[in-house]
């Protein structure tokens, strides 16, 4: 279903600060011209992406998955919400919350993730947020970055649109870690895969 300005209409799943979706909220008209973002979902009603999304006059909701009793009512509930709105494309912008293989099969090559490192290392159930830059650090590899990837029902396993390096510094701690790969990659690389997704979809609706 395409708005009456023939863009995708695309909602951003999220769980925590937002920066990931303020990326995506600011590249709209540089670098997004195919999706319009409009709704925005977390699953922490305190989570400060909701207010980023209120600020920029985006739908802003939040579904608990606890308040809801478990995870099949919170994706029925999900499901409802992203029908109403008509949903197309569904964008996991620090989206710590793992869906099930009935729901990723349902948004089969309609659901993109980005994850902080490289994939196929640090990734899969365990690895989400700040845990993903300490488990890089304690490795010690040098090298680190980040993936933007079709959701799939394999945690991290789906089809890998894009990726970036970034450089591990000596003294990194995990946080000055994932600001960097934020900067250098994550903030780059999203709203680039939402773009190339939304027109694709466009050309071959499919
Ligand atoms: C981001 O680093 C994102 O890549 C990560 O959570 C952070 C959310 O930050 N996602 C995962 O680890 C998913 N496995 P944000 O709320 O500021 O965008």
């Amino acid at each position: 279903m395409l708005n009456e300005r023939g863009k995708i209409r695309t909602a951003v799943l999220v769980s925590g600060g937002g920066t990931n979706l303020q990326a995506i909220l600011e590249a709209r008209g540089e670098v997004i011209h195919h999706a319009e973002i409009t709704l925005v979902v977390s699953n922490r009603k305190n989570a400060y992406a909701l207010e980023r999304a209120k600020a920029a006059g985006i739908p802003a909701i939040a579904i608990s998955l606890k308040a809801l009793g478990g995870r099949e009512a919170f994706e029925r509930e999900l499901q409802r919400v992203l029908e109403l709105h008509k949903i197309e494309l569904i964008v996991l912008a620090g989206f710590l919350t793992i869906l099930s293989p009935a729901f990723t099969r349902r948004w089969d090559h309609r659901i993109l993730n980005i994850h902080p490192a490289l994939i196929p290392s640090f990734c899969g159930k365990d690895y989400y947020g700040l845990h993903v830059h300490e488990a890089a650090l304690a490795r010690g590899v040098k090298v680190t970055g980040a993936t933007v990837h079709f959701v799939n029902e394999i945690p991290d396993g789906g089809e890998i649109l894009l990726q970036k390096a970034v450089e591990v510094l000596p003294g990194d701690t995990p946080e000055v870690l994932q600001r960097r790969v934020m900067e250098q990659a994550e903030w780059i690389l999203l709203p680039k895969a939402v773009e190339t997704v939304a027109a694709d979809m466009l050309a071959d609706p499919s």
